[in-house]
């Protein structure tokens, strides 16, 4: 079989522009290396004037002399360094060309001895820019190493003009400024997560949509990036991507900072909140008494706001708290309108003394439960049950098909770690018909809510991606990409299923990139080059005589073992077997594959969501998800590499992505 389509977006190269505040290191112009040491003869005894003999045309250096390792062609080896100099400005900016063998062929810079930052060419004869961040090396001695240690296809690197400065050439580098000008553009944004513009933020809270806007609270801290100073933040959007950050939704105030909760249409006025023609949305949240000094002494309680102008406005309920205090930290109500009972109910945390466990103390052990409780007002509730099992935090609740309809829908309810159960629920009392669940796989999921209310009767989960690192930046935190939850049969009984939504496809671009590889053999190859930061790539494999099947992705790397059935990343461990091909969802790339791309039974189904600082994971149509965060250190390159025997047959197909913010 032959490649299908290929289609690149043409790269585009930033030029290094000279100023004052730089120190030109190298630019290989005269007639030997100067002080830098050649070691093996890739390199010879000094630059190259250009192109060498046998070589494809180099273009893009700098004056009349580069460092070119052909001499001799690709079989040649070698290392070129600098003598040692010291970081007295933040970047490095130099040009690259050549090969792409990470650590092979590559532009090195040496710190105390250590490699702490490398960059290879792009397997393009051409020199393009690049800027090394190394800020927290500032003052520290360095020495740039040019390394050739590549003797087949490719096994050569081209570099010059290495200059420090005081300001970058291109990314990566750290932007931390919030101007409007270049808001959204820093150098560690999510750029098509959700983050707030500044300030710490957790989980998202209120998911509602109303009137053409899906709302998205979130809990906020406005005056510092650490959590602290629960505030109700709130952002709209028009197809949960591209989002507009309003003003802050619920302030602290003297019942305590702003917790977690949620937002409903209240259609038939049942709460009398309503003034004008369209319905009143209503706020259920948390005054986390005691968090603040103004809330000093006061217990956590259950609140109501109001607001009649579509989320821009909020009044808080003067009869509140509409829930007292009922254990040790209640929290996070998701209230929701129970169609076949015509009540609201509330699932909430709770935690409960169980009397009949004593801790060492010999005080009643607290039990981390969900209580539910319901009302035909949202002003007076009533506990109607308790779910035996431990749940942590933040319930979700939400109604399912299950096959698609085929069989009765059911329930599922989890905490915040995402770990659920499947059962029934008759509008008081949900009773699991599975053991608990697996929910995320991965190190960066947390918290997560649903909308659960589309008029397309979708249900669509948002996740805090908890724990990823954003350093010196002015935002702290992103959300995880939407992704439509169905209930699916599968093996041992039914399962959850995640998918991201459909609307990510307003965000591709036209670069696309597709093949079918009727037979791999082991080895390496490059999926996508160092222009693709943001993409959407689906791989499909029948693993064949294949040991290992890793992705390395701007440098973390995915494996996947045949004899575990088991993607490992990040030190996770995701199942992933091969599967029907009727298990999860279908892929979003349909065409140009036409209606063949349906997937191969007894194949593995990996699909990668990844943005600047994350990576979601997508096993077998969604079967199994994994969160992930990372700050990136190495270019944005995605590689396959095939391991101990070779695939039956794979395919792939491979999206960049654009911005969320640039609209
Ligand atoms: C979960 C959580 C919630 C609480 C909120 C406070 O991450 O601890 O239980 O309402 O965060 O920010």
């Amino acid at each position: 079989m032959h490649p299908l389509t290929v289609a690149f977006l043409s790269l585009l190269f930033v030029a290094t522009t000279a100023s004052a505040a730089e120190e030109v290191l190298a630019d290989f112009d005269g007639a030997d290396y100067g002080g830098w040491t050649a070691t093996g003869t890739a390199f010879g005894t000094g630059p190259a004037q250009g192109t060498l003999p046998e070589q494809a045309p180099v273009t893009g250096f700098r004056g009349h002399g580069l460092v070119n390792s052909y001499l001799g062609g690709d079989k040649a080896t070698g290392t070129l360094t600098s003598p040692e100099f010291e970081l007295k400005r933040r970047y490095l900016n130099f040009l690259i060309g050549g090969g792409a063998i990470e650590g092979k062929t590559c532009v090195n810079i040496l710190v105390d001895g250590a490699v702490v930052l490398s960059a290879t060419g792009r397997e393009e004869e051409s020199l393009t820019t690049l800027t090394f961040d190394l800020g927290e090396y500032s003052g520290k001695r360095a020495r740039i190493q040019i390394v050739d240690d590549a003797t087949g296809g490719w096994g050569h690197i081209n570099a010059d003009h290495f200059v420090l400065s005081d300001s970058a050439a291109m990314p990566p580098y750290v932007k931390q400024s919030i101007d409007a000008e270049t808001l959204y553009e820093e150098t560690y944004r999510p750029q098509f997560h959700f983050s707030a513009q500044k300030g710490w933020h957790n989980d998202p809270n209120g998911l509602v949509f109303f009137n053409g806007e899906y709302h998205l609270f979130f809990q906020h801290n406005p005056k510092g990036t650490e959590w602290g100073n629960m505030t109700w933040g709130h952002a709209v959007s028009p197809n949960m991507l591209e989002w507009n950050q309003l003003e802050s939704a619920l302030l602290p105030d003297a019942t305590g900072t702003m917790f977690s909760g949620s937002v409903v249409v209240d259609v038939k006025n049942t709460g009398g909140f309503q003034t004008g023609k369209e319905p009143a949305l209503v706020a259920l949240y948390t005054a986390a008494g005691g968090t603040s000094p103004e809330s000093k002494g006061r217990p956590f309680t259950q609140c109501l706001a109001f607001s009649n102008d579509r989320g821009r406005t909020w009044k808080k309920f003067d009869g509140n708290p509409v829930l007292n205090n009922i254990g040790d930290g209640d929290r996070d109500p998701k209230v929701f309108w129970h169609a076949a009972t015509t009540h609201w109910v509330m699932p909430l945390y709770v935690g409960v003394k169980d009397p009949t466990r004593l801790g060492k103390d010999g005080k009643p052990v607290t039990r981390q439960v969900c209580q539910f409780y319901t009302s035909s007002d949202l002003k007076k509730w009533t506990l109607t049950s308790t779910f035996a099992e431990e749940l942590f935090e933040c319930p979700g609740f939400v109604e399912l098909p299950v096959d698609g309809g085929a069989k009765p829908s059911k329930w599922v309810l989890w905490g915040a770690s995402g770990e659920y159960w499947i059962g029934s629920f008759d509008g008081r009392t949900f009773t699991a018909e599975t053991p608990k669940q697996k929910g995320d796989y991965g190190s960066n999921f947390y918290a997560a809510q649903a909308y659960d209310d589309l008029p397309d009767h979708r249900v669509v989960l948002v996740s805090w991606m908890q724990g990823g690192r954003y350093p010196k930046m002015p935002f702290n935190q992103q959300m995880g990409f939407p992704v439509e939850l169905s209930l699916q049969t599968a093996g041992d009984g039914i399962r959850l299923m995640k998918w991201p939504v459909a609307e990510v496809r307003q965000l591709f671009t036209s670069a696309l990139h597709e093949e079918l590889i009727e037979h791999f053999p082991a080895g390496q190859r490059k999926l996508s080059g160092t222009n693709s930061e943001l993409i959407d790539l689906e791989f499909e494999f029948i693993p064949g005589t294949a040991k290992t099947v890793a992705w390395e992705i701007r440098g973390n790397r995915f494996e996947w073992q045949a004899a575990s059935g088991e993607l490992t990343a990040f030190g996770r461990h995701i199942p992933l077997r091969p599967g029907p091909r009727t298990l999860g969802h279908r892929s979003e790339f349909r065409k140009p594959w036409g209606p063949d791309f349906e997937p191969w039974d007894n194949s593995i189904r990996i699909r990668f969501l990844v943005d600047r600082t994350s990576i979601e994971v997508f096993a077998n149509g969604g079967a199994a998800m994994a969160s992930f965060c990372f700050v990136p250190r190495a270019l944005p390159t995605t590689t396959l590499i095939v391991d101990g025997g070779d695939l039956a047959r794979s395919r792939f197909t491979l999206r960049d992505l654009r911005s969320a913010w640039k609209y």
